[in-house]
């Protein structure tokens, strides 16, 4: 039965009661992928204290990773030590200190406390990831996936029953030094325990935790995602321009981004992965037409035009 919530009650006292359990054990984190939602992780995780090992396939994406990092803390330097060079410098470099690199992920996961994964939106490449890192992670390590989409117990089906114990998904948002949810998800195999020191620590580094059920786009995706594939198909249909339609968002409805804008810094591949998934297969959305494939967003894909990240998406940048 529907009951009503108190506007006034603070955000984290409403709905199921957190344990506040022992995250003090989570000390050491290896993020794995070093894309724009991996460095974010990596950076606010080691803004609050952490050792932090970021893995990626190359020391050139890692590279990449390094100077998302450095380009987001000199933006929250500015406005932490408005007036001091000095001061903004130290800053940086103290909360990089804390960050190592690593193109070897079982090394890197060889003492961790919590591995959150961040790579390509693929099942089968996280799958068989994550089968490379359960030989090489300590036993107690809690092991998360950042996915956008897929099914979290999907991602931990070659895992033995320990591990899917410790399993969950924990799902920032993008860009994430900014964006203050992370929503932590239940598997049906995880272990209470886990989910509430997951629940404790996203609060320890700032975040707000939303728990959910492993259901197809948890809660922010599953409204999300039908919101930005309707303003292609407006686009498609040619009902207004680009411009037009995320100016109406903003102004009408009052979105801090427009849907393409939105689109472009999401980006259109991860976009592509999450609708073709879920209209090929996903947990009661199999063949509903608000996930089926669209062709400008396929065209745009196909040419490389992958959003902020590839300097052109829906819009040049
Ligand atoms: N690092 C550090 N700080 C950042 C930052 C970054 N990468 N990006 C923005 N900020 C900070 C700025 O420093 C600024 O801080 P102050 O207000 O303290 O000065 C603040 O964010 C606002 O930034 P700007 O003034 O530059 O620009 P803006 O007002 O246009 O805000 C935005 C930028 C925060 C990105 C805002 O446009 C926004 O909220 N957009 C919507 C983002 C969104 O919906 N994200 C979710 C995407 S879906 C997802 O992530 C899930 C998935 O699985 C696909
Ligand atoms: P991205 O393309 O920016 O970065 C992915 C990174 O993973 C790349 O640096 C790539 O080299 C690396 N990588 C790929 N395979 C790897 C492997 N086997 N081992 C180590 N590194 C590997 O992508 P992103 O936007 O950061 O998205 C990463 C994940 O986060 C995806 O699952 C995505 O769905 C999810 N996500 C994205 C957003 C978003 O707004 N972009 C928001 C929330 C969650």
């Amino acid at each position: 039965m529907y009951s009503a919530i108190s506007k006034s009650a603070p955000l984290l006292a409403r709905g199921p009661s957190f344990s506040t359990t022992s995250m003090a054990s989570i000390s050491r984190i290896t993020v794995i992928g070093g894309g724009q939602m991996g460095s974010g992780i990596a950076q606010v995780a080691a803004t609050h204290k952490h050792e932090v090992t970021l893995v990626d396939v190359s020391q050139e994406a890692l590279d990449r990773g390094k100077a998302y990092m450095a380009k987001s803390l000199k933006r929250v330097a500015k406005k932490k030590h408005a007036e001091d060079e000095a001061a903004q410098s130290q800053f940086v470099a103290e909360i990089m200190s804390r960050v190592s690199l690593s193109t070897k992920p079982q090394e890197a996961v060889s003492r961790a406390d919590l591995v959150i994964e961040a790579i390509v939106e693929n099942l089968k490449v996280k799958q068989d990831l994550f089968a490379q890192l359960s030989k090489a992670a300590p036993q107690q390590a809690i092991l998360a996936s950042n996915t956008s989409s897929l099914p979290i117990g999907k991602i931990a089906e070659l895992l033995d029953s320990q591990r899917k114990q410790r399993f969950i998904g924990l799902h920032f948002f993008n860009p994430v030094p900014q964006m203050k949810l992370v929503e932590v998800v239940r598997t049906k195999e995880a272990d209470q325990e886990v989910v509430d020191s997951a629940v404790a620590w996203v609060k320890a580094i700032g975040k707000a935790p939303a728990v959910c059920k492993d259901t197809p786009g948890f809660i922010v995706n599953r409204l999300l995602l039908p919101y930005m594939m309707e303003a292609i198909r407006l686009l498609e249909r040619d009902v207004a321009s680009a411009q037009d339609i995320d100016t109406a968002m903003k102004l009408g409805a009052g979105y801090p981004m427009g849907p393409f804008e939105l689109c472009d810094y999401v980006g259109l591949d991860t976009i592509k992965f999450i609708v073709d998934g879920w209209h090929k297969d996903g947990e009661g959305l199999k063949g509903n037409p608000l996930f089926a494939s669209s062709t400008k967003l396929d065209e745009l894909v196909k040419q490389g035009r992958l959003g902020v990240k590839s300097g052109k998406g829906f819009y040049d940048y």
